[in-house]
Parts: C-alpha cells; sequence; structure tokens
C-alpha cells in the first residue's frame, strides 16, 4: 500500500530538542553528539523524530517497515540548492531525479515548488512526472540504452532527451514524432565516486559518448537534421570535498568542449551531491560546489549565453527519509548477538548493492548508551541480507523500533518483492 498522511508537525520548535534522563535540552553538537542527529533527525519526549515528527506515532498509524520522509527538509535541501547556485550568477535550472525517489506525494511537493524540473530515465517515469503535473519541457532524460520503444513513446511526451550513444541518436532520427533538438551526455573521463566503491564512479564507459568522438557526433547529428543544445557529464555517486579538483577537471573539459559547439544552450552536469552516510563522510559543500561552477564554467556560460542545469537525487530526498522497522528477534549465539527486523534487502539495497551503510537508530531511546554488539539481519532467506555487523547499539528487546537513515533516495524506489516480502508503505509527513 503507498499513500500519503499529513500530519501534524508539533507546534514551533526554537530549535532542535534532545531528550535526555527526562529533561528536554537544546542540541549543542559536542564529541558525544551522534552523527545522524541534527538536520532531520531530532530526539524529543516521545523518542526520534523526523522534521519533528515522532516517528513512533506514524508508526502507530501505518505499521512497519515503513519509509516516512520529511517534506520540511525536502523543501529545505532545495531551498540550499537554489542559495548556492545563486551565488554563481550563471542561469540555472534544478531537475530533481526522480529515480531517487518517485513516491507521487513527493513528486506533488516538488512540483509544488514552481522552480524545479525533472530528470526521468525511462518513459514510465516520464509518465509518472506528466502525472505530477510536469510540463513536457519541464522534464528532461538521461537514459540508457534506449530501444526503439522507448524512443517511440518518448516521442510522444515530449521530454528533452540527453543521448549518450551515436546508435540512439541514429534510431532517434528515424523515430516519427522526434524533436530535432537533443542533448548529448559525454564520459568526462575522470573517475570520482563514495569512498572506495567502483560502482559508485562512472568511470566504466557504460555511461556517456566518447569524448574525442564529440565533434564528429555533433556532425553526425547536424547531417541527421539534429541540434546539439546541451551538453551533460554526471561523474558519480557520493561526491566528497576531495572529489574538488577532480569536478574542476571534468567542469573545465566540459567548458573546453562547449566553446567548440554554438547551438548549445545548456551545460549539465547531472547529480552526485549527497548527505553524511556515515561519521566520517564529508559530503562536498554546496559552497565549494558552487565555487567550481562558477569558476570553471561561468566564463564559457556568460561568453555564450549558456544555462547550468543539475539534477541532484540524492542531496534533495535522502536525508529526508527513515526506513523504520520493528525488531522480532533477539537472540545470541556462538557469532554473537543477532538482531532481527521484519524488513531487509528487498526494501532497501544500499548495503546489498554497493555496500553503504545506513545508521540504525532507535526510535524509543536514540540516545541511551552502547550495550554492546550486535548484528541486525533482515528477514530474506539471504546470507548476505544483513544491516551491520558488529555494531554498537543501546540496549533493545523484541518488538522496538529502528530508523534507517538517511534513507530517502535509492530505498523505496529500488525496493523489490524478493521472497514475497512485498514493498514498503511510504508516506510523506
Ligand atoms: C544521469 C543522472 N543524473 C542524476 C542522477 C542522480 O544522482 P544523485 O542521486 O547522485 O544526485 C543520476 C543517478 O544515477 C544519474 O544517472
Amino acid at each position: 500500500m503507498r499513500e500519503s498522511v499529513a500530519v501534524t508537525p508539533p507546534a514551533a520548535r526554537a530549535g532542535a530538542v534532545l531528550w535526555r534522563r527526562g529533561a528536554s535540552t537544546r542540541v549543542t553538537h559536542d564529541d558525544t553528539t551522534p552523527w545522524w542527529l541534527g538536520e532531520a533527525l531530532t530526539v524529543g519526549s516521545q523518542g526520534l523524530t523526523l522534521d519533528g515528527v515522532p516517528l513512533a506515532s506514524v508508526v502507530a498509524r501505518h505499521g512497519t517497515p515503513l519509509y516516512v520522509y520529511g517534506a520540511t527538509t525536502v523543501r529545505r535541501r532545495l531551498a540550499q540548492l537554489r542559495d548556492a547556485l545563486g551565488t554563481t550568477g550563471i542561469p540555472y535550472r534544478i531537475h530533481y531525479a526522480m529515480k531517487a525517489n518517485r513516491f507521487p506525494p513527493l513528486l506533488a511537493l516538488v512540483r509544488a515548488e514552481g522552480d524545479v524540473a525533472i530528470d526521468a530515465c525511462s518513459p514510465s517515469e516520464v509518465s509518472a512526472a506528466l502525472a505530477s503535473g510536469f510540463r513536457p519541457d519541464e522534464i528532461s532524460v538521461t537514459a540508457s540504452m534506449l530501444s526503439r520503444r522507448d524512443l517511440a513513446v518518448f516521442a510522444e511526451q515530449r521530454p528533452h532527451l540527453n543521448l549518450d550513444t551515436r546508435s540512439a541518436l541514429r534510431r532517434w532520427c528515424e523515430t516519427p514524432g522526434h524533436a530535432p533538438r537533443v542533448g548529448l551526455r559525454i564520459d568526462p573521463g575522470v573517475a570520482v565516486g563514495w569512498g572506495d566503491e567502483p560502482k559508485l564512479r562512472y568511470g566504466n564507459s557504460k555511461f556517456g559518448l566518447d569524448s574525442e568522438a564529440l565533434l564528429d557526433t555533433v556532425a553526425d547529428a547536424q547531417s541527421l537534421g539534429l541540434e546539439v543544445d546541451t551538453l551533460h557529464v554526471h561523474v558519480g555517486w557520493g561526491l566528497q570535498t576531495n572529489a574538488a579538483p577532480l569536478l574542476a577537471q571534468v567542469y573545465d573539459r566540459l567548458a573546453a568542449w562547449a566553446r567548440q559547439i554554438p547551438t548549445l544552450r545548456v551545460l549539465n552536469v547531472g547529480g552526485g551531491l549527497c548527505s553524511q552516510q556515515r561519521p566520517e563522510d564529508r559530503p562536498l559543500p554546496l559552497q565549494l560546489w558552487a565555487r567550481l561552477l562558477r569558476d570553471h564554467l561561468g566564463p564559457v556560460c556568460r561568453d555564450r549565453g549558456l544555462t547550468i542545469a543539475c539534477e541532484p537525487g540524492t542531496f534533495v530526498v535522502a536525508a529526508a527519509g527513515v526506513l523504520v522497522a520493528e525488531i522480532n528477534t533477539i537472540e545470541t549465539r556462538a557469532s554473537g548477538t543477532w538482531v532481527g527486523l521484519d524488513t531487509g534487502h528487498n526494501a532497501n539495497m544500499y548495503a546489498a548493492h554497493y555496500g553503504i551503510p545506513l545508521a540504525i537508530v532507535p526510535v524509543h531511546r536514540p540516545l541511551d548508551p552502547p550495550a554492546g554488539p550486535v548484528h541486525v539481519a533482515g528477514n530474506l532467506n539471504e546470507a548476505n541480507d544483513m544491516f551491520a555487523r558488529d555494531l554498537q547499539l543501546p540496549a533493545l528487546g523484541e518488538g522496538d523500533l529502528v530508523a534507517l537513515w538517511p534513507a530517502g533516495a535509492y530505498g523505496a524506489a529500488m525496493a523489490s518483492n524478493h521472497c514475497m516480502r512485498g514493498l514498503p508503505t511510504e508516506v510523506l509527513i
């Protein structure tokens, strides 16, 4: 079941409130403050809250496993993006990457912002965006390995396409009703991403035209009657502060290519901005990102009257979402103490697919001291269906709730019905 619910947050809070030994105090960050506490997640007299709403109260209404998304955090993140992009002095357009989270009430929320467009990657995503009220000219598609069938549907839906194979360009021209303006996605030849995980760096050339072939491809497109109006790059997921020098290289290359293509209108720098996923993460700060855009793309944008587009998914929705699960099993074996949840990797495959951990936070007493290491396992018949090994957690009991965070991006969107465990319910608060 998928639905939206409006839960009224507590009356205006004068700052985040931390619950400790029955007293309420302001959050002041020091070495003992859990890294997950402060932005979207806070602690009140009823335990863990998302955007100020006690998660226990949302679960009381909807059960578990449950994805809860906070509208306030989504709006705040979009406002932060606007503020940062505004400092570049370059005209810009934000395309929310709906592959991160396509929950209809969340798409409606993004739509209601008024100035945010969509990045889609399949005909069905375009249909969902149209159904949420986005106009075709507000939808940009950057997709991979497109079929003739896909292209025929896009010709009817009329979003803007960024294509990344010469094959797709050729077949697009053969598609009845195709739009003549297209973008080209280029492999920037620089692999940047989160940690050491190669799956999160797009350097394997699945995506993007060879940059050496760019000018020939533009000429081919012209001879086919197309006009290349956009250059697109997307370098990887989870960009950290230390990615700045590599990003500068990517943007320099993009600027150099842009100067050689007179028909361009837009430089699309893709997604990749992120949230903290582990205590040691240092996400690329928005201000630094904006400075890179300004310094490395600003001159060509000014000279040529270009707009910058970006496609953030994770940055907009990851921190806004938690997956709440109930502990159904606590058992000590020779291998350690096992905490079993009523959800598994079918509901969130971050750990399984990419090795990305989620914070696991007890909902009722989030700030209790650690009581020892536990293994946290899901309910799939898969040996690898684990959310954590040897994790220090407070004392917990069967029937307690835990929140997995940040889970708003690529959680429900990638969920499956493996073992027929069903899709998790989602609510927007
Ligand atoms: C082309 C493109 N744009 C944007 C995104 C969104 O990326 P992120 O969630 O890292 O912002 C992706 C993610 O896979 C992508 O492939």
